[in-house]
């Protein structure tokens, strides 16, 4: 009777386990496929068509309307999720990690962006950098 509960027990354990991994097999494939996979030659295009105003030709930057991309340690040292999830809030003058005391608005003030826009921006923000 007690090996018999037991026993269930296994199997409903191996039977979660089986699930919860599968889900995050899952979860990985969805989060990681547009993480590594921004395409830097669109990036390029939206950033011609949003950010070049104030980051200036080629990232480098235009002194008190945006900060460079080229040779940014901020973009250097986060991940790619970590650089969407950024673009999505910016970063408000009075946020104090804000140097310039210029607001970098969420999506650069372009709301219409997605997030697979926003993965391309950080590919060719890379691409800047390497
Ligand atoms: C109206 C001007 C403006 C536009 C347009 C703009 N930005 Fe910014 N952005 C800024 C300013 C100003 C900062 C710096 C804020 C600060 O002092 O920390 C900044 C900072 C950033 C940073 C952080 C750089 C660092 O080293 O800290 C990134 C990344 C960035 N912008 C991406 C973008 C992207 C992507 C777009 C286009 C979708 C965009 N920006 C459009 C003004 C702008």
């Amino acid at each position: 009777m007690r090996k018999g509960l037991i026993g269930m027990l296994v199997v409903l354990a191996l039977v979660f386990a089986a699930c919860s991994e599968s889900t995050s097999t899952d979860n990985t494939t969805a989060t990681e496929a547009p993480s590594g996979g921004g395409d830097s030659a669109n990036g390029e295009l939206l950033y011609n068509a949003s950010c070049i105003a104030c980051h200036g030709p080629n990232g480098e930057g235009i002194e008190g309307l945006g900060k460079p991309w080229v040779g940014s340690d901020f973009i250097n040292s986060n991940s790619d999720a970590a650089m969407v999830a950024f673009l999505l809030v910016g970063r408000p003058s009075d946020d104090p990690l804000n140097t310039t005391g210029i607001a970098m608005l969420p999506k650069g003030g372009n709301p219409s962006l997605t997030d697979a826009d926003l993965q391309d921006l950080v590919a060719y923000m890379r691409f800047l950098n390497s």
